[in-house]
């Protein structure tokens, strides 16, 4: 590597690889050559220390915000020490499965006719029990619908299922739930309609008004909940999450000019380890343009899928701190800002084990816990912006 007093090390394997690639003269494949890329954006020499041994749950609180994570209903029952784990770095729950309408194993809705609240009454209990705010996962959306649901709901009768759920739902927790998600991803810009919406099943049978009629339902059902229209893919500088964050703001400004009960935007934040098109001016207009109106904002799902990242734990775990740290930098500069919420809180169960998972067949390295409960960098990540936070 040629030593340049003006040009760091990062800096000239970026220019070196650039220019080699440029010339088409790196032997190595794409792939190869944009993992060297990636590992360029490693800095070792990144200070990533968090003082004190205060948990999240204790370093949000002091801030005025909300540290928690998403939950199994089978690892929080099976799992002492992650319970335990959990209850120590957490004050809020929801359950990545228990509240949607249709996730196997002991489903909200196995039939037309049946609501089994088994998980999440235990998971209301178990959040209870522990002092931890409950928030729920969510009423509308267009994934995880029962088997039953594509041959039983009609135009006709569409409504008065969707009215039923939220009645049901909502109200055996009214009074209990910090915050609702009331409907999920409903905005889609490739879809290509004017008003950016998903084209769902609730769309198709009830039109647009499907997300309006939700909102007022579980407004009169728990007028105590705080009401979330919950997204992903606004973090980044890109044209897709550009023109989503546009659509969503355009949503929100047409529900509030409606009267429609909307109070808050849940950001997903499933954010792209490697990904280098991140602009936090942007970002942070859009958080602005969010809180302008009226809206609080919570980040609902933060994990950091790893697996363009080299397969070095310590190089992975670093970049994916540095992207956990960089984003809420900009997130919990906004005062609206109340609540962080990884989805899930170990290592031990992430969704991006399936969902987004390395071909060196490495587990993926995700959240703030290891495997074995122990803190990684991504921890000392959110300990550190929330410790930097500006207080509530
Ligand atoms: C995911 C769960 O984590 C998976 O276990 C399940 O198979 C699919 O859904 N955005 C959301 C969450 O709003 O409900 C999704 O959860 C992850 C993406």
């Amino acid at each position: 590597m040629p030593k340049h007093p003006l040009v760091s090390r990062r800096r000239a394997l970026l220019l070196g690889l650039g220019t080699l690639a440029s010339m088409g003269t790196l032997g190595m494949g794409r792939s190869k050559y944009l993992s060297y890329q990636i590992e360029a954006l490693d800095d070792p020499k990144r200070d990533f220390t968090a003082v004190g041994e205060a948990s999240l749950k204790e370093r949000a609180a002091a801030k005025g915000l909300i540290y928690g994570a998403a939950m199994r209903y089978p690892a929080l029952l099976s799992d002492a020490k992650l319970a335990n784990c959990f209850v120590r770095e957490c004050g809020i729950l929801v359950p990545e499965w228990g509240l949607k309408w249709y996730v196997p194993g002991v489903p909200l809705r196995p039939n037309p006719d049946k609501f089994d609240f088994t998980e999440a009454d235990w998971m209301a209990q178990f959040a209870k029990t522990n002092s931890l705010l409950y928030r729920g996962h969510t009423l509308v959306w267009h994934e995880s619908l029962p088997p039953w649901f594509k041959d039983t709901v009609n135009s006709q009768n569409a409504e008065q299922v969707l009215v039923k759920h939220i009645k049901t739902v909502a109200g055996r927790y009214a009074g209990k739930m910090h915050s609702w998600d009331v409907v999920n991803e409903a905005i889609a810009t490739y879809e290509k309609r004017q008003d950016n919406l998903r084209k769902t099943p609730w769309l198709e049978l009830l039109g647009p008004n499907y997300i309006d009629t939700a909102f007022r339902v579980a407004a009169e059902t728990d007028p105590k909940a705080l009401l979330v229209y919950n997204d992903f893919g606004l973090e980044y500088d890109t044209p897709e999450d550009e023109a989503k964050r546009t659509a969503v703001l355009k949503l929100l400004e047409r529900l509030k000019s409606k009267g429609t009960p909307v109070q808050a935007l849940g950001i997903q934040a499933h954010l792209l380890g490697g990904e280098t098109r991140f602009n936090s001016k942007k970002l942070r207009e859009f958080f602005s343009n969010v809180a302008s109106m009226g809206l609080k904002i919570l980040i609902t799902e933060l994990d950091v899928t790893d697996k363009n990242l080299p397969k070095n734990t310590a190089v992975r775990d670093r970049i994916v701190a540095a992207s956990l740290e960089d984003y809420l930098a900009v997130a919990l500069d906004e005062p609206a800002v109340i609540a962080v919420l990884t989805w899930g809180l170990s290592d031990r169960v992430t969704w991006l084990s399936d969902f987004q998972s390395r071909s060196d067949g490495a587990a993926v390295r995700p959240l703030p816990m290891d495997a074995d409960l122990k803190p990684k960098l991504a921890w000392n990540a959110i300990a550190r912006a929330l410790d930097s936070a500006p207080k509530r």
